[in-house]
């Protein structure tokens, strides 16, 4: 790919001093990686893009795979200390799509998707400095396709950005996001998903549609709360889903 580091870097670094950026040709997961440097004492903040990911992860033990230049793929990595996590992949989906395009909705937790389809994700790990518990060090790793993948075998074939932004190098698309999502994260630091929540809402792609859940619960998504769970109205009453084990999809028909 084109790569815009130096543009990155001077983007990034007035909000995250000692930042770098890095691009490799091949890696087993930019999140591995990062999360390996961290667990050997490498805490900087480093934002890490790979050409093309061997062993790509993603939610749920899933994993990530794209063909090289058919997905974009990264990871941002920097201490961070939150008073509460929770939110934190809802705050980065709301800025990556307003970064990207007024039409990119987001699918609770962790998708972004373009007219129902997935079109990229986003996996959050952190780690610790063994004596320490604040801060952590948050590895936020993010796949967006680029170009429609082979969609065989997959039940709603994904979209791609190219069907919305024809025209962009995907060095460019990472420089357009990377402060955007610097400054989301910092802003999530300090006052948590509280100012993400309606950004959130305004492009939730499930709000007010039937949902099933993977426990098998069934009912209206809602949209999110306070702190990011996902709100769904049941035959038994509000539901508020913030596990991470728990996905959830539209239903093919009504509750
Ligand atoms: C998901 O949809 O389940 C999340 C996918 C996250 C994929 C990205 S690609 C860059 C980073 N490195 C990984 O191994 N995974 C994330």
């Amino acid at each position: 790919m084109t790569w815009n580091g130096g543009a990155i870097e001077a983007a990034v670094t007035p909000l995250l001093p000692g930042f770098a950026a890095e691009l490799v040709a091949e890696i087993d997961s930019t999140n591995a990686e990062l999360m390996r440097r961290a667990r050997a004492g490498f805490m900087a903040p480093t934002l890490l893009a790979a050409e093309r990911q061997t062993a790509g992860r993603g939610r749920l033990g899933r994993g990530w795979h794209s063909a090289a230049g058919d997905s974009l793929t990264f990871s941002l990595g920097l201490p961070l200390a939150p008073a509460d996590w929770s939110g934190l992949s809802l705050a980065v989906g709301v800025a990556l799509a307003e970064a990207l395009h007024p039409r990119l909705a987001l699918k609770w937790p962790n998708d972004l998707w373009f007219e129902d389809r997935k079109l990229g994700g986003i996996l959050i790990e952190t780690a610790s400095l063994a004596a320490a518990q604040a801060p952590r060090y948050a590895v936020i790793g993010v796949g967006l396709n680029l170009r429609p993948p082979p969609g065989e075998g997959l039940s709603t074939p994904p979209a791609a950005l190219d069907e919305l932004l024809p025209s962009a190098a995907p060095g460019d698309i990472l420089l357009r996001v990377a402060r955007p999502l610097v400054e989301a994260v910092k802003a999530f630091e300090i006052h948590g998903f509280a100012p993400f929540r309606s950004r959130f809402n305004a492009r939730d792609a499930l709000r007010g549609r039937a949902v099933v859940l993977s426990d098998g619960r069934e009912g209206t998504a809602a949209g999110a709360g306070e702190s990011g769970a996902l709100l769904v109205h049941t035959a038994a009453g509000m539901a508020s889903v913030s596990s991470a084990e728990v996905s959830v999809r539209p239903a093919v028909n009504g509750p």
